[in-house]
């Protein structure tokens, strides 16, 4: 069984349109998965759909399993215990996180008394400990936030989101609002506690060379859906997916001292939710964009091994075979095949 199994999930906030249009996506326990996309495609309210962290009258449908269990018809209680021992969030703006007039020491400590059933004693002892883990000296306990540096409160928001032993972690933009040096140190971080404890992880970052560097497995949003996903250094060097090409093509190469100098853009805006372009929504801004994309919408399907893109164009040779039993498994029939394709077109992420 997977750690986190999200089926189909679409989330429309009060009197708008869906933010996010059906996506599907895997992670394994103790995997890293990267989120990008540009700004308003729906990372981060896939995110909080994961934990139904929405604003009221946001309506989610669709499943998220998360060991089995699906948040989204959950009674609140075990939601609540959930958002703890289950799955955390690290968001990007720590002083908006905390609370400006308790010590961070009492905020840690606060769900370890309430979920861990701890004694004050152990809360205290035990919040010292994830102050060390996240490189802080267990004195700071007592700092307010206005005393700490923002990188400090960052650490402070991780520490917090280990407090109750949580199997995933959902990290929205950790270090945005960090200076390049403080980035850098906060993403180390979370990888070696990752690491450390066996943790699932998805990080969601406008930054896909980030991404590319800190995770396993990498997925690309456009317009509420996801586009492609893959193996993290595939999706990054070699996109299926056009939009997904010209993202990674945003990004300056390690290595490569040209593209420093001549990063490539993407014309054109990001559609609006509420008037989304027919057929494929990358259609006007795509490239290589045939006359039928504009009518036809394409589903996320097999682009290779261990990979789907959703681009009539992302097929590797022999796709129309995949491409046909994906069709088939779509309606509902029985599929024939090669064993390959076969393989290929098994949903999800193995
Ligand atoms: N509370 C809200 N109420 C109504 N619409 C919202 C709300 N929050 C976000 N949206 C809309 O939902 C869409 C997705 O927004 P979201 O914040 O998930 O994008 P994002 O990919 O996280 O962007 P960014 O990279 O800027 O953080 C946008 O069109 C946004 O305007
Ligand atoms: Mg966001």
């Amino acid at each position: 069984m997977s750690l986190l199994d999200v089926r189909n999930l679409t989330v429309t906030y009060a009197g708008g349109a869906a933010a996010v249009r059906g996506v599907d996506l895997r992670l394994e326990a103790g995997r890293k998965l990267g989120l990008a996309g540009e700004s308003g495609c729906g990372k981060s309210t896939l995110a909080l759909a994961l934990l139904r962290l929405l604003p009221a009258g946001a309506r989610i449908t669709g499943e998220v399993l998360l060991d089995g269990e699906d948040v989204l018809t959950m009674k609140w209680g075990r939601v609540r215990a959930v958002r703890w021992a289950g799955a955390s969030v690290v968001f990007q703006g720590a002083m908006h996180s905390l609370n400006a007039v308790h010590r961070v020491g009492d905020q840690i400590a606060e769900p370890i008394l309430l979920h861990r059933k701890a004694t004050a004693a152990g809360a205290k002892r035990k919040t010292g400990e994830l102050l060390e883990q996240v490189g802080l000296p267990p004195a700071r306990a007592d700092a307010y936030p206005h005393e700490l540096s923002g990188g400090q409160r960052q650490r402070v928001m991780i520490a917090m989101a280990l407090a109750c032993a949580p199997r995933l972690i959902i990290a929205d933009e950790p270090t945005t609002a960090l200076d390049v040096m403080i980035q850098a140190q906060i993403l180390r971080l979370i990888e070696q506690l990752v690491a450390d404890q066996d943790l699932g992880l998805i990080m969601i970052s406008h930054d896909l060379a980030v991404l590319a560097d800190t995770c396993d497995r990498l997925a690309v949003m456009y317009a509420g859906r996801v586009v492609e996903e893959g193996p993290a250094r595939q999706v990054y060097e070699d996109a299926r997916h056009p939009y997904a090409r010209a993202l990674s093509a945003a990004f300056p190469r390690i290595g490569d001292p040209a593209s420093r100098f001549a990063p490539q853009g993407l014309a054109g805006d990001p559609p609006d939710p509420a008037a989304l372009p027919s057929g494929c929504t990358f259609h006007p801004r795509c490239q290589v964009a045939l006359e039928s994309c504009s009518e036809e919408d394409p589903v996320l399907r097999a682009a290779g091994p261990e990979r789907r893109a959703a681009c009539v164009l992302a097929g590797p040779p022999g796709a129309e075979d995949r491409e046909a039993v994906q069709g088939a498994r779509d309606r509902g029939e029985r599929p024939s095949g090669t064993p390959e394709a076969l393989e290929e077109a098994r949903p999800g992420t193995p």
